[in-house]
């Protein structure tokens, strides 16, 4: 292509060593040498200047059905036995265009409502305590296993009516299904356990949605069984992508919030002491750790017709790789965007998107953060990390997030 760059850059280099703990020096680059972006070992544009990704999210010309995992390369007896899973994944609101996201997405807010999400509140405030409390008993603690991992993770399952006894494999299944998602590096055999996980979890979840037509019950997932629009109802395989994209697009990100959050506050002493003396203003405070390091980093569309962005000619079919980490740290919008200001006013990062497919669990993983960053700022003296210098990222093109938080419990 004529408008290829020579000097190597790609956003894939994110992964590498030098960019883990800080992907927005490689964003600046990129915006330095070219905002819109045609990326050779993607083969995509890749945008990262703000102005650019909320006018594409919000752009028509763009489709969000982009959801292509090739499974030809598996034994046909596999193919055949994973490719429910797979449409059960192409069906998600996230990978629909309308008037299909129209629908579907209405129909779930019906039931995803702001009063169910508030209607939590109690829940999730004793869910934090009692496992702040067993850390604290322990003294020292892993931030990830003990806290940031099972609190979306139960949240959900019990937003959904899945069972306490059943919320372990409820988890691995989350695992299995942002493995697919994120689905760049992914070797054979994960990707067979993970199509064989969400084959588990669709199985697992139409008994629960037959056990909900015996004996109703007053949570989401009947909820979502319920809602309907004249006489329009989500057909069981909706329902089953539904509760899928709950679980999925609702664990990962809101664990990752809450551990990418802490390692921000505890390399920012003062910010954390800030909080300390300021709870009432956690709810901000949240905004402004969901822009400075959001576990959300990147997503795409396909352009369906040939337009402009910044000058650049895009083709009809071709990928868009759209940086929301890059757009929320562009300095044309936001005064010093690589420093951390809890108290950040008008922050209009882009950490839950824009447009249509604007994150439907915004409120519910804010509400989730703000009540545990309250708690942890409230319990502890300083946030301090065991080992500061090794926070083990694992930074994606899509998610970023860290896989252990040993912390100090004082
Ligand atoms: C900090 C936590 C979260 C972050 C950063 C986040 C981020 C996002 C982003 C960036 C999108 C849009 C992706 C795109 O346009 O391609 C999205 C969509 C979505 N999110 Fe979230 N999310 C979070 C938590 C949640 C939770 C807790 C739930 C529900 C339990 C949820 C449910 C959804 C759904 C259903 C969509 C698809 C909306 C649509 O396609 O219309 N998210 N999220």
């Amino acid at each position: 292509m004529s408008t290829q760059h020579e000097s190597g850059l790609s956003l894939l280099q994110v992964s590498q060593e030098r960019y883990q703990d800080n992907p927005y020096l490689l964003y600046h680059q990129l915006r330095e040498l070219d905002p819109v972006y045609w990326d050779e070992q993607i083969q995509g544009w890749v945008l990262t200047r703000y102005k650019d990704v909320i006018k594409t999210l919000r752009d028509p010309h763009f489709s969000a059905v982009r959801f292509n995992f090739n499974v030809d390369w598996l034994p046909p007896m596999f193919q055949e036995v994973v490719q429910p899973t797979i449409y059960a994944i192409t069906r998600q609101m996230l990978f629909l265009d309308p008037p299909d996201h129209t629908r579907i997405r209405s129909l779930t807010a019906r039931a995803f409502t702001p009063r169910v999400v508030e209607s939590m509140r109690n829940e999730i405030q004793q869910l934090v305590d009692r496992l702040l409390d067993q850390m604290q008993e322990k003294g020292q603690a892993d931030l990830m296993a003990d806290f940031a991992y099972p609190l979306p993770a139960i949240v959900i399952a019990q937003l959904l009516g899945v069972p306490p006894e059943d919320r372990e494999r409820f988890i691995l299944w989350a695992g299995d299904l942002s493995m697919l998602l994120e689905s760049t590096n992914i070797t054979e055999d994960d990707a067979i356990r993970a199509l064989y996980g969400m084959r588990e979890f669709t199985e697992y979840f139409r008994q629960l949605i037959a056990q909900r037509a015996q004996a109703p019950r007053d949570d989401l997932l009947q909820a979502l069984i319920n809602a309907h629009e004249g006489l329009d109802k989500l057909s069981e395989d909706e329902l089953l992508s539904n509760c899928m994209l709950l679980l999925a697009a609702g664990h990962g990100t809101t664990t990752h919030l809450l551990s990418n959050g802490f390692v921000a506050l505890a390399r920012h002493p003062e910010q954390f002491a800030w909080l300390k003396a300021h709870p009432d203003q956690t709810s901000l405070a949240v905004m402004e750790l969901l822009r400075y390091d959001g576990p959300v980093q990147a997503t795409s569309r396909l352009a369906t017709s040939d337009l402009e962005i910044g000058g650049k000619h895009i083709q009809a079919g071709q990928n868009v790789l759209i940086s929301l980490g890059a757009a929320s740290h562009d300095p044309e919008q936001f005064a010093d965007p690589d420093v951390l200001h809890l108290d950040r006013k008008e922050n209009h990062h882009m950490a839950f998107g824009q447009g249509i497919h604007f994150c439907l669990g915004a409120p519910l993983a804010r509400l989730e953060a703000e009540i545990a960053f309250r708690a942890l700022s409230q319990r502890l003296s300083t946030a301090s990390l065991v080992d500061e210098q090794h926070v083990q990222w694992f930074s994606g093109m899509v998610f970023r997030g860290v896989s252990t938080l040993p912390i100090t419990f004082n």
